[in-house]
């Protein structure tokens, strides 16, 4: 495994800001280097002939005067390392002047008292890399002569319909000035397939930070294991992981915690996180921090008591092997496809051994009714976004894997508390074992191997002494 240390990265220098000389002005999260080989490598793919257009996503109401946190687009924050909201990235490969512009929030010392500091223009020229930088409120009168004449204007319709607008009466105002000479991009282009192969694949300072989110993520696992106990609330656990989290740095979680226990654990997208542990049950912990933009994902599964029962002990076995021996075919060549018939295959036998199903393994994957009790896929791309960007398959084709690319690998298997026609013993039970795996030259590195997943370990973990969180 790549350890965090392994790969040095120097922080960003601070530099104080520019209007206040507070040295509090947030920086890039990366040298401002790596944001600018990304940009330049992006650049000479799209090609002279190309413009490329990244907007931040708008920012939303939660209720009444309240947003939701602002979260960059990833696409962004990958090719500057900027993280407020309202910005534009324009990035101009043939250009001689003004390669790179940015459209941001100016700064505005009344708006900075009551939403916060602002890099403003002067800041994305100086600390992200712009050539040019405008406040966002010139955007409609600048961006026209930014996209006149150009072959290919890379950007991503559909995303955000205001912005969508914006652009398009851009295109019908250049169709206005075609006589004189200032035309419309030809072709509009998704700016997502060059970016999103760039980010599959990960970089050795990529690699440092998702290192970093996993120590975390592992760390915060380890303590509901050993803070867990009957009669605590799922609520309680999901504080203590995302206090975890934010203790050591994190902006939080890179998706909703999930914290179900008992049933709840069949229920894959469980967030609400507001039962009380029972005696017997297991609790499904599926939560990962996302550190510096990166996220980590795993999940674990372990009884409230520390100890698991019999029927809980036999389908854990069954996920925990299928799961081990999918990582281990984990190399570059073998495709998503080929791990997830693995993981159907080996479930489907298990949940014929349980009694859950009858018949044969091929006869229950041809009819689909392993679905009753595995329902989702086994893997997806991990990075910025949890289920991160890059394409699935060439063409409808899978894939084959390739060093650098992270991979999750979660089989479950889920039996609903009013199943019918199962054993009593497996209603209830839910168990989801997830794994971060690095795709490498030699064959793979579990990236979150530190999270115990081994039963023995298990209930090591849990009897051990409850974790001191302060
Ligand atoms: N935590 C979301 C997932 O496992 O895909
Ligand atoms: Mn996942
Ligand atoms: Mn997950």
């Amino acid at each position: 495994m790549t350890a965090p240390s392994d790969v040095g990265i120097e922080p960003a220098e601070q530099p104080p800001d520019a209007q206040t000389g507070s040295s509090r002005s947030v920086q890039p999260s990366l040298g401002e280097a790596v944001y600018a080989a990304r940009r330049e490598a992006y650049m000479k793919t799209i090609g002279s002939r190309a413009v490329a257009v990244i907007h931040s996503p708008p920012q939303s109401v939660r209720n009444g005067d309240v947003l939701f946190p602002f979260r960059q687009s990833s696409d962004l924050h990958y090719l500057t390392g900027f993280s407020e909201p309202e910005t534009t990235l324009v990035l101009r490969p043939g250009a001689e002047k003004a390669r790179i512009v940015m459209f941001v929030r100016p700064r505005d010392s009344k708006r900075e008292t009551w939403d916060g500091r602002r890099a403003g223009v002067e800041g994305a020229k100086e600390r992200y890399g712009a050539d040019q930088a405008y406040p966002v409120a010139e955007l409609d009168k600048r961006l026209p002569e930014l996209l006149a004449n150009i072959d290919e204007l890379y950007y991503s319709l559909g995303l955000n319909p205001a912005f969508d607008q914006t652009v398009a009466a851009i295109i019908a105002k250049l169709r206005l000035s075609e006589k004189k000479g200032r035309r419309p991009p030809r072709a509009v282009v998704d700016p997502r397939l060059v970016l999103h192969e760039m980010r599959l694949r990960k970089a050795p300072d990529e690699l440092t930070l998702m290192g970093r989110a996993v120590e975390i993520s592992i760390e915060a696992h380890i303590a509901a294991m050993r803070q867990a106990r009957p009669g605590m609330t799922e609520y309680e656990l999901e504080a203590l992981i995302n206090f975890i989290f934010r203790k050591n740095g994190a902006t939080g979680p890179g998706y909703s915690t999930i914290v179900g226990a008992g049933d709840n654990g069949t229920i894959l997208h469980y967030t609400e996180n507001s039962c009380t542990l029972g005696e017997n049950e297991l609790v499904l912990i599926d939560a990962g921090c996302e550190y510096q933009s990166y996220t980590a994902d795993i999940t674990r599964t372990f009884p409230a008591s520390g100890r698991f029962s019999e029927a809980q002990r036999r389908v854990y076995e069954i996920v925990l092997e299928t799961q081990k021996s999918a990582i281990e075919m984990t190399r570059p060549g073998i495709t998503i496809d080929d791990i997830h018939k693995h993981c159907v295959e080996n479930l489907t036998a298990g949940m014929i051994a349980l009694g859950l199903l009858e018949g044969s393994v091929e006869e229950r994957i041809e009819d689909k009714t392993y679905k009753r009790f595995y329902m989702h896929r086994t893997s997806h791309w991990l990075g910025m976004d949890v289920h991160d960007v890059g394409a699935y398959t060439n063409d409808g084709t899978p894939r084959p894997l390739e060093s650098g690319m992270i991979i999750t690998i979660e089989p479950g298997l889920y039996v609903a508390a009013d199943a019918k026609n199962v054993p009593a013993e497996f209603r209830g039970i839910g168990i989801r074992i997830e794994d971060d795996i690095l795709v490498t030259d030699a064959g793979h590195d579990n990236l979150t191997a530190g999270a115990p997943k081994e039963i023995s370990d298990i209930e090591t973990t849990c009897a051990s002494s409850q974790f001191d969180v302060l």
